[in-house]
């Protein structure tokens, strides 16, 4: 049944682990902040109205959130951190006359995807339920609160790690701090939670325990793999994540046919899309969003920074950095060279060390340099950009291009030889 969706994301909190003057939720894994990737994955289960609980340097993540999804999520602000149930109340005000389905994602657990969040919520909705409560099996579910069921196995409350007996540290069943509400049924029950624990805290997790003793539909929702709902409370937890991230896409790319020689050192950002038959070679880095065509050959050592459009039979060799580039197929750029904010056409043969100079320190602008098909650029050449390279023109080594190339001419910038003879004695 398809029903309303909105999302509420907690993110207020401080994240003192982190040891950070940034923001938790600001953290980024392959140049996106975590936050960003938990709306993604909000918006991809369908949710199109979405309010962010922001607190801890609330000022940068709503500069964030409206630059990067103004059209798809607004801000509520708490004041203080009184807790996960109090972040919720925070966000009530925006949610005034909303009957619908609510989801409630934490934004600090950056791997969970849209297919899960989607099955989630239609289990809710087919269910009818009023609450759910997504859960995971954890071998260590130390931190996290413990999901305790009666002897029918329903669930009965969930119980922080820091309230909770020797009995109930042992549950390995933990929660995933991901929830979808009937908003209905369950908001008066929200204004009702005190703060009666060990850290005076608003717990959102006690609404569970109100939702049972007041007859309403309460539902577990297992998960099968933990991996999705790993918080990110810490730089080793932000690290473990960017690598179970990356072992994710890898995966994908080998299952599609692209040959990943070394997945250890090879990294890959999700929103990169590689075809079959091009070959990755060890200590790639490959950031943002980026376009690789199929039988590239790419690295060792190389660098991409984000929109790249590569075609067919490109080769990309070690030490070569590319950003906001395009290139057209059969091109080579093997060695040592930067190339950014540029068009390189096909057939084209970029030499060691050739460099498109494209930024200005003082004006701080960036200018593009475009590189028609068929040129031919010699070793250690600077191109300024603006500049424009004509068809099938040739570059000689060394030189410095600060003005445009016609076609078939042959540029060369370069002081006369000296030579003084016997000048050893
Ligand atoms: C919470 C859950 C726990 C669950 C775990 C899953 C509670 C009481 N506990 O614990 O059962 O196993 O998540 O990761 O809910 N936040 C606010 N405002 C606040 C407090 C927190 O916005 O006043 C936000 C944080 O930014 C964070 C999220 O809520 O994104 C969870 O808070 P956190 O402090 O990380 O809770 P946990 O101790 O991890
Ligand atoms: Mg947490």
């Amino acid at each position: 049944m398809i029903k309303d969706l909105k999302t509420v994301i907690l993110a207020a909190g401080k994240g003192t682990r982190m040891k950070s003057d940034t923001p938790k939720v600001l953290h980024e894994i392959f140049s996106k902040p975590i936050l960003g990737r938990v709306l993604d994955s909000a918006i991809l289960s369908g949710s199109k109205e979405n309010i962010v609980v922001t607190g801890h340097g609330a000022d940068k993540v709503e500069k964030y959130i409206s630059a990067a999804y103004g059209d798809y999520a607004v801000c509520a602000l708490q004041e203080k951190q009184l807790g996960t149930a109090h972040a919720l109340m925070s966000a009530a005000d925006k949610l005034k006359g909303y009957e619908g389905t609510l989801l409630v994602l934490c934004g600090d657990t950056p791997l969970i995807t849209g297919k899960t969040l989607f099955d989630f919520v239609k289990f809710h909705n087919e269910n009818n339920a009023d609450i759910t409560v997504m859960s995971a099996l954890f071998d260590n579910p130390f931190g996290y609160g413990r999901i305790v069921r009666d002897g029918n196995n329903n669930i009965k409350a969930i119980i922080e790690e820091k309230d909770a007996d020797i009995e109930t540290k042992k549950i390995k069943e933990i929660n995933a701090g991901i929830y979808c509400f009937n908003w209905k049924t369950v908001k008066d029950g929200l204004f009702e939670i005190k703060n009666d624990n060990s850290q005076n805290e608003y717990y959102l997790t006690d609404l569970i325990k109100w939702g049972i003793e007041s007859s309403k539909k309460v539902f577990p929702y297992v998960l099968q793999s933990g991996d999705e709902i790993l918080g990110i409370n810490s730089k080793k937890q932000l690290a473990e994540a960017t690598k179970i991230m990356k072992m994710r896409k890898l995966d994908e790319l080998m299952d599609s046919g692209v040959t990943i020689v070394d997945p250890d050192t090879t990294y890959i950002s999700p929103e990169t899309e590689i075809e079959p038959d091009t070959v990755i070679l060890p200590s790639v880095v490959i950031e943002g969003k980026n376009k690789i065509g199929k039988n590239c050959k790419i690295g060792p050592f190389s660098h991409l920074r984000g929109d790249c459009v590569i075609e067919d039979y490109v080769k990309i060799g070690n030490f070569v950095e590319l950003k906001k580039a395009t290139v057209k197929s059969h091109t080579n750029i093997c060695h040592l060279s930067y190339v950014g904010d540029s068009f390189v056409g096909e057939h084209v043969n970029i030499g060691a060390g050739t460099i498109t100079a494209n930024y200005d320190s003082r004006t701080k602008t960036k200018s593009k340099t475009t590189i028609e098909n068929n040129v031919s650029i010699g070793s250690n050449v600077v191109l300024v950009a603006p500049v424009k390279l004509g068809e099938k023109s040739f570059i000689g080594a060394g030189s410095v291009i600060t003005t445009d190339v016609e076609n078939n001419a042959l540029a060369v910038t370069r002081s006369p030889k000296k030579e003084i003879k016997n000048y050893i004695k």
